[in-house]
């Protein structure tokens, strides 16, 4: 049977994802004291935020950029609390400093363990930077080193964010409505 989902108003605008990504690629670059940083994508909803994110970034920091992914929701759209690394990065971290750059945090089960993976690596600096925050849900504290909007406990599509694969072309973030 086909899904009774469908995206509802939008939230967050285009524009406001410009301006907040703008921000937050001049804060990080201002707090970044390395030559070089890693930008590290996880696959798929980060693409789209770390790929404005990046270039927005000054010309003269030496940006890398590489991409993860782990397992933690299927077509549901509750966290089953199981992650596994579907795709591992393609260099070692240790020494460098690493910016994990991620779409959404909700319980915070995906980013907590992906963390433990990480630091076991021993990079020199690791950093995270969320776009969206659903603060009202977390289940493990994580420490979010930059965060672009805190957002209610909602459903949301768009900027990357999909539900069943579905929407993640939308340019800004909307809310998901129905349900089969
Ligand atoms: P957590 O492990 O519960 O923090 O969930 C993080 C992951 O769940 C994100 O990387 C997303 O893939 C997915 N997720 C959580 N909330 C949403 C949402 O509202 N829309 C789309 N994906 C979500």
């Amino acid at each position: 049977m086909e899904s009774e989902y469908r995206t509802g108003k939008v939230l967050i605008s285009e524009r406001e994802i410009y301006d907040r990504v703008g921000a937050l690629a001049a804060t990080i670059a201002s707090g970044t004291r390395s030559k070089e940083l890693l930008a590290v994508g996880i696959l798929n909803g980060a693409v789209i935020f770390l790929s404005d994110l990046v270039r927005r970034m000054p010309p003269e920091l030496d940006v890398r950029i590489d991409f993860m992914s782990i397992s933690s929701y299927g077509n549901a759209v509750q966290s089953s609390g199981v992650v596994r690394i579907m795709k591992d990065l393609g260099s070692d971290i240790e020494g460098k400093d690493v910016l994990v750059v991620e779409d959404i945090i909700d319980t915070g089960l995906t980013l907590s363990y992906l963390l433990k993976i990480l630091q076991a690596r021993r990079p020199a600096n690791l950093r995270t930077c969320v776009l969206l925050d659903k603060s009202e849900k977390r289940e493990v504290s994580v420490p979010i080193d930059y965060c672009g909007f805190t957002i209610p406990d909602a459903f949301v599509v768009g900027y990357g964010l999909d539900c069943g694969g579905r929407w993640r072309h939308l340019p800004d973030i909307r809310a998901v409505t129905g349900g089969a």
